[in-house]
């Protein structure tokens, strides 16, 4: 049983039996055809198959290197076929394979996030919040804020972290509006800003 099960109690389980499809409860998790063209309801967050999508995570982390660092980077530092980046991600889903998600939406992979909590039990951090192209903008981002947030506190963590290229201006954008604090340039690299969230201070979600 995931152990997302206990925080996520007020949600609806979906899915066949034993499946690990969970739906946010509230309403706010509806998003309209008008805004995105989709309209098919709501997003669904799976733990990542990786066997099925490696290939979708690859291709999610090649197009958020070049988002944020305006050149396709990632086989440079990922290997050719990506696999240090594979290695490290089926390690994390093994142990949290409720922070490690694609979100659905009627059948299509829209998105992806992946999380874990750090040595330092109260610290957890986040290295992808990822949407395709054509849901971003629709509001598709707080859902995946309310996921990533919702885990974070079912795992005990106070504050969650996670790194980002300044010269990515959207996902900038978008971490200041749902709370994220830039603490300025990451020790120790000159490419990344740390911004971090605290949970206690956060509303219950
Ligand atoms: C980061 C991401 C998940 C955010 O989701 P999103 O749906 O795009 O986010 P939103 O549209 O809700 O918020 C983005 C904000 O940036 C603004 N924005 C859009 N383009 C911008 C730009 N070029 N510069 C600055 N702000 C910009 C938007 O107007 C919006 O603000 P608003 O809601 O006040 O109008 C999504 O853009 C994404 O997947 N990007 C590619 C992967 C990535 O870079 N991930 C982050 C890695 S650290």
């Amino acid at each position: 049983m995931p152990a997302l099960t206990a925080a996520l109690a007020s949600g609806a389980r979906v899915g066949a039996a034993g499946s690990s499809a969970w739906r946010l409860p509230h309403v706010g998790l509806r998003f309209s055809a008008m805004s995105v063209g989709l309209g098919r309801g709501v997003l669904v967050f799976k733990p990542i198959d990786l066997d099925a999508h490696g290939h979708v995570c690859i291709a999610f982390r090649r197009d958020t290197f070049m988002s944020s660092f305006g050149w396709d980077g990632f086989f440079a530092r990922d290997g050719d076929n990506g696999e240090n980046y594979l290695k490290r991600l089926r390690a994390h889903s093994s142990r949290f394979p409720d922070g490690n998600v694609h979100a659905w939406d009627d059948g299509e992979i829209v998105g992806q996030l992946e999380m874990r909590v750090l040595d330092d039990p109260c610290r957890g951090h986040v290295s992808l919040f990822y949407l395709t192209e054509p849901v971003r903008g629709s509001g598709a981002g707080g859902d995946l804020q309310r996921y990533a947030m919702r885990f974070m506190r079912s795992q005990g963590v106070g504050t969650a972290q996670l790194n980002v290229s300044p010269t990515n201006a959207r996902a900038l954008s978008y971490y200041r509006k749902h709370g994220w604090k830039d603490c300025g340039l990451r020790p120790g690299r000159d490419d990344v800003h740390l911004l971090e969230h605290s949970l206690t201070a956060a509303a219950p979600l």
